[in-house]
């Protein structure tokens, strides 16, 4: 079979950079530890009011300024109501999902993430200005979507 030198070229560079890709993955999942998130939590969504934390939604200190945020979601609304927090704080935020597909944007920051029922999402984010912060659902969860927000103080 004759194969012609430009051909021949051409597969020598693709061959190369087919090399390369498996390579590079390779150096970033055993030499660099990347892969994909792992630290599932998972939970029932029929009993989110009775498995602690989420039991009692609310602020728990952890730090000297860093907090975790057990909050639910629900149609149209969001557990705790309000989060009120010293400037500078940490915020770890935890929130899961009573019934249907929320969302949690806090704009203006790098928080928003979806909370799916049967999942708990988290993302955390410090809070340097002062101010009120609104928390949103961007995901249409019914009729009362547009309604469904709350709030974060910082002072
Ligand atoms: Cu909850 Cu839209």
């Amino acid at each position: 079979m004759q194969v012609h030198r430009y051909e021949k070229i051409w597969l020598a560079i693709g061959g190369a950079v087919l090399a390369l890709f498996i390579v590079l993955l390779a150096v970033n999942a055993f030499a660099m530890g990347m892969h994909p998130p792992s630290d599932m939590q998972m939970i029932d969504p029929q009993k989110v009011d009775q498995t602690p934390p989420f039991d009692k939604p609310g602020l728990k200190q952890i730090g000297e300024k860093e907090y975790d945020a057990f909050m639910t979601a629900y149609a149209f609304s969001y557990a705790p109501a309000v989060i009120e927090v010293p400037v500078g704080s940490k915020v770890n935020f935890h929130v899961t999902s009573k019934d249907v597909v929320h969302g949690f944007e806090i704009p203006g920051t790098n928080i928003n993430f979806m909370v799916e029922p049967g999942f708990v999402n988290s993302a955390s984010q410090v809070f340097d200005q002062p101010g009120e912060y609104l928390i949103l659902c961007n995901e249409y969860c019914g009729a009362g979507h547009h309604l469904m927000a709350t709030k974060i103080i910082v002072k």
